[in-house]
């Protein structure tokens, strides 16, 4: 049943596993003697999130913001929303943003200003997915799990219309299901 929207894995659960653990070993060295806060940006994060803090060897805050930008469409309209803030200040706070996915790269330029802007000492950002072909502002990415080409994700966080954000593996899904 799932195999009728998708067209191809394109990560398989292994291959994030082995990354995830990659990407908090390195995180751990980074943050030695630290105590970062990892901001998930709700809720395409929240899988890769909660794997990933596990992997993390060191004192860490957990907060978490929702923000929107595409809605229920798949096209991006540009426009930032936040719709849930943070619970706590960052001023002072090492932060690490993590993403599912960066993509035209508008949710995280925007979030990481306005982190800087409320004082925080520092901001990273570590996201699983890096689609670069659709980047419309430039982003510098700390730490990256995998590199994918320009086709609609589902899985590991990513939606398409609120589903498929359970699969533990990343896949393109078939055009017909989103043109
Ligand atoms: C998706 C994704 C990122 C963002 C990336 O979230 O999870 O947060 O879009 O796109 P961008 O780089 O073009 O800004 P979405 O708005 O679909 O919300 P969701 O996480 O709740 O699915
Ligand atoms: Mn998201
Ligand atoms: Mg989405």
């Amino acid at each position: 049943m799932e195999d009728q929207i998708i067209k191809e894995i394109l990560v398989t659960e292994d291959q994030i596993k082995k990354r995830v653990k990659e990407l908090g070993e390195q995180i751990t060295k980074d943050y030695q003697g630290k105590e970062p806060v990892v901001v998930g940006i709700l809720k395409g994060a929240v899988v890769f999130l909660s794997d990933l803090i596990r992997e993390l060897k060191i004192p860490i805050h957990i907060d978490f913001m929702a923000v929107s930008s595409y809605g229920k469409s798949s096209m991006s309209t540009g426009e930032v929303r936040i719709i849930k803030d943070l619970d706590f200040s960052v001023e002072g706070k090492d932060i690490i943003i993590v993403e599912d996915i960066i993509d035209t790269g508008l949710t995280l330029g925007y979030l990481k200003e306005l982190l800087n802007k409320r004082g925080a000492k520092s901001v990273k950002i570590c996201t699983l997915l890096d689609k670069p072909e659709r980047r419309k502002v430039d982003i510098d990415v700390d730490y990256k799990g995998f590199i994918i080409p320009d086709e609609f994700i589902i899985g590991y966080g990513l939606d398409f219309n609120e589903k498929y954000r359970n699969y533990s593996f990343v896949a393109a899904l078939k055009e017909e299901y989103y043109k």
